[in-house]
């Protein structure tokens, strides 16, 4: 068989080179050419008159139940849409020290029954067994995990067609590489084989598995992002480093909603569930100018979080708007949509913007919270204590419907906020001003 060689191809324009350029001698953009494998041999196959293809009706095929695996973590289970789909793809990704091995090693733990012949491999490409033996026995102290510290993925691959485990969990995806390509691991071409070739097994064996991907401080480069397209499910897990709350979100999903979200709590021996994420998310709550509660909708839950602000004056020439767990853009538009609506001074203002708990709310149903955060830190007095906030905020300082209204009424019910300032009790930004 002739043997598989790089080839470097540009991705601006096609050119191909058998060597690396940084600069494509063709259309001259920096950096575009990128390692693929040549199979000569396939090269040579001749479109001769080929069969069309068999076309099935959808209403001939059967609907299908995909079988899943069960974990015991029920917030797992949801972000995945009630369980790991057999023979997916799951791509866990987040920033280095979040937790992931640490929620994997407990997804992999219980599921290695070895008695029953159900057991699960974790392959570690980036520790040694006796780090993934610590994490383990911290989970359970008379934990055996089958490990296999490899990072040649054919090897890998081979492995799991011999053994067949009935999980795979590999740590991290980064770390993996194949003869085949010349690059170094972690580069993009490594990272997109890799993947593609577990895939491939994945879906050949019916053997869940599920990839680690740290994001990279560089930005995406070589990260998750490169992989989103291929795997089935993109979990990514997020929190702020000096809390123990860890909320895992589903932003792809073939077998359920995304935006679903699950939340932990990192302890001393593992992940905890948390089973009623607001009266977490809200549990430090204390009542001053610049923090107000802003009912959300994560997947199908509702989720009350609180939002704080800080408004201050500024020393500089452009004022800063910082957003942590906002969007940064959203964040600009709502400053200038209560600076014309309300008439305040904040072009003179650095404007603080923080979601606590370090829960993303990118919803423009947040926007009304947001707004009235700042408007109460801007006047220095503090919101009711017991009014929520839910509202989308139109370019005119109109208040706008948000989907789920009742989900999240009832939810900040639950939680004692009786009064719940939307479009439905104010009409416009200006009226809700006047709350404060
Ligand atoms: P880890 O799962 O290794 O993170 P990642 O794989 O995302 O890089 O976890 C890192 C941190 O978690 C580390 O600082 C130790 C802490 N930890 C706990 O708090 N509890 C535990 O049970 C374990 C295993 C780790
Ligand atoms: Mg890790």
């Amino acid at each position: 068989m002739a043997k598989s060689s790089s080839l470097f191809v540009c991705q601006q324009c096609g050119y191909q080179s058998p060597t690396f350029l940084g600069k494509c001698p063709e259309c001259g953009s920096w950096g575009s050419l990128v390692e693929q494998i040549s199979n000569p041999k396939n090269q040579k196959v001749k479109k001769a008159v080929l069969q069309p293809g068999s076309i099935t009706y959808t209403k001939d095929i059967e609907q299908q139940k995909y079988p899943r695996l069960v974990t015991k973590l029920e917030e797992f289970n949801r972000v995945l849409g009630g369980g790991i789909v057999v023979g997916s793809l799951i791509l866990v990704s987040g920033d280095p020290g979040i937790g992931k091995s640490t929620l994997l090693t407990q997804v992999a733990l219980e599921f290695n029954q070895l008695t029953n012949g159900n057991w699960t491999l974790y392959v570690a490409g980036e520790e040694s067994a006796q780090q993934i033996k610590i994490r383990a026995e911290r989970i359970e102290a008379s934990s055996n995990l089958p490990v296999l510290n490899e990072t040649d993925v054919d090897i890998i691959i081979s492995t799991i067609e011999q053994l067949k485990p009935n999980l795979v969990v590999v740590d991290s995806i980064q770390t993996l590489a194949t003869q085949d390509l010349e690059s170094a691991a972690g580069s993009v071409s490594q990272v997109r084989e890799c993947a593609r070739r577990l895939q491939e097994t994945a879906k050949k064996l019916h053997i869940p598995t599920i990839l680690v991907g740290h994001v990279t401080k560089e930005g995406m480069v070589a990260g998750p992002r490169t992989l989103e397209h291929l795997v089935d499910v993109v979990l990514s897990l997020e929190g702020d480093p000096g809390n123990t709350l860890r909320v895992l979100r589903t932003t792809k999903n073939r077998f359920g909603s995304t935006d679903e979200v699950g939340v932990f709590d990192m302890s001393e021996s593992g992940m905890v569930e948390v089973k009623n994420p607001s009266e977490a998310f809200l549990e430090e709550k204390v009542n001053a100018p610049g923090s107000a509660v802003v009912s959300t909708i994560n997947g199908l839950r509702p989720i009350l979080v609180e939002v704080q602000a800080l408004v201050t004056k500024s020393n500089l020439s452009i004022p800063r708007r910082v957003g942590t767990g906002v969007d940064n853009n959203r964040l600009q538009l709502l400053v200038a949509v209560i600076s014309k609506r309300l008439n305040f001074p904040l072009y003179e203002m650095d404007i603080f913007v923080n979601v606590t708990g370090g829960l993303k709310v990118l919803e423009t149903a947040a926007d009304l919270g947001i707004c009235m955060a700042i408007i109460s830190s801007f006047k220095d007095k503090s919101l009711d204590p017991k009014t929520a906030f839910v509202g989308e905020v139109g370019l005119l300082g109109e208040l706008r419907k948000v989907r789920n209204l009742d989900k999240r009424v009832n939810e900040a019910k639950k939680l004692g906020y009786n009064k719940i300032v939307s479009s439905e009790t104010v009409k416009s930004l200006k009226e809700a001003g006047k709350l404060v």
